[in-house]
């Protein structure tokens, strides 16, 4: 998501370092940040000169000390493992300026829990952008136990800078987004796993009934099945509820690699370069 935020921010003319561990991911990010300001400019949502600004807005780096010395934000978006975030958050917290706020687009990662690595927890806050981000117009604002109002009020209001419309909500297992979306998901999977219907019939109801743009399988395809399944495990440890406890064909599926749209095959399969959608060979009937 990381290369969505910064989009965000340099079509709203912010200055932005992406830091990435790789040049490889770095270039990657840049080049989809290209190709999706494009498809703005294709749709008239946005002027090539908005275009050209934002690409010119974006500096890369691999020295995560450098990307952040000067900063007065930093969203990290690294991958949802509590003990990588704890790491970022406190080479952040040596590397950064007095006041810097912290953000993390954590999916279900505890804002506490990763401010508590900190000197200054009022300064940690959630950020928590939805896919595919230039698009999608929520931003979940979390407040940790110690986030100060003060950076409250300024991340809500940088976030209706960016167009976007923020929500604030408390610190609590999966916020709100989560712990609505991902029991949802899993309920799904548990219908395919008890054989009430099949994907496409589980995701036809979700669609036509509910008027939901997609699917909940497909939406888990394109969430990460991993990503799905650590949230359920973070809902379940945290709540000590076992109504959070994550089906077991989604920890099967995890276990064999199928993790949705980033291994190629989850529910549905994924040809490169295609928009079509096939229903993975094992849950055909
Ligand atoms: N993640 C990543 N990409 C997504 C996506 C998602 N959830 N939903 C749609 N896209 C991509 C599509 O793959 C498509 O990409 P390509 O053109 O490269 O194939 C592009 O966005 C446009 O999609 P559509 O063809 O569906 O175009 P649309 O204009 O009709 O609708 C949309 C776009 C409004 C984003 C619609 O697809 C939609 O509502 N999708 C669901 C979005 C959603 O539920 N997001 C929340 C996910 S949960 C999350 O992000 C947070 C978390 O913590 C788990």
């Amino acid at each position: 998501m990381g290369n969505g935020i910064a989009h965000v921010f340099a079509q709203h003319g912010y200055s932005v370092a992406l830091i990435d561990i790789s040049e490889e991911a770095l270039k990657k990010a840049v080049a989809t940040i290209d190709k999706n300001l494009g498809r703005q400019v294709e749709k008239g949502a946005i002027d090539e000169s908005v275009r050209q600004a934002a690409l010119g807005h974006i500096t890369t780096t691999t020295f995560i000390k450098e990307g952040v010395k000067n900063a007065d934000l930093v969203v990290e978006a690294a991958t949802e493992n509590i003990d990588l975030k704890l790491k970022i958050f406190k080479e952040l917290d040596e590397n950064t300026k007095a006041g810097t706020i912290l953000a993390s687009n954590t999916s279900s990662i505890s804002i506490t829990k990763i401010a508590s690595v900190t000197k200054s927890p009022a300064h940690v806050i959630g950020m928590h952008f939805m896919n595919p981000v230039p698009v999608m117009k929520l931003v979940e604002v979390i407040r940790g136990y110690s986030t100060s109002d003060g950076v409250t009020q300024q991340i809500m209001e940088l976030s209706r800078h960016l167009g976007k419309v923020p929500v604030e909500v408390n610190d609590y297992p999966g916020f709100v987004a989560n712990r609505i979306l991902m029991p949802m998901i899993n309920e799904a999977i548990y219908s395919l796993y008890e054989g009430v219907a099949g994907v496409q019939e589980i995701d036809t109801v979700m669609k036509l009934g509910m008027a939901h743009p997609m699917g909940p399988l497909q939406l888990a395809d394109f969430i990460g099945l991993d990503v799905c399944l650590s949230i359920l495990n973070v809902l379940r440890d945290g709540f000590g509820n076992p109504k959070y406890a994550p089906c077991p064909l989604l920890v099967n599926m995890v276990q064999a690699g199928h993790k949705g749209v980033k291994s190629g095959s989850g529910f549905y399969q994924y040809k490169a370069g295609s928009k079509e959608l096939e229903v993975a060979e094992r849950f055909k009937k």
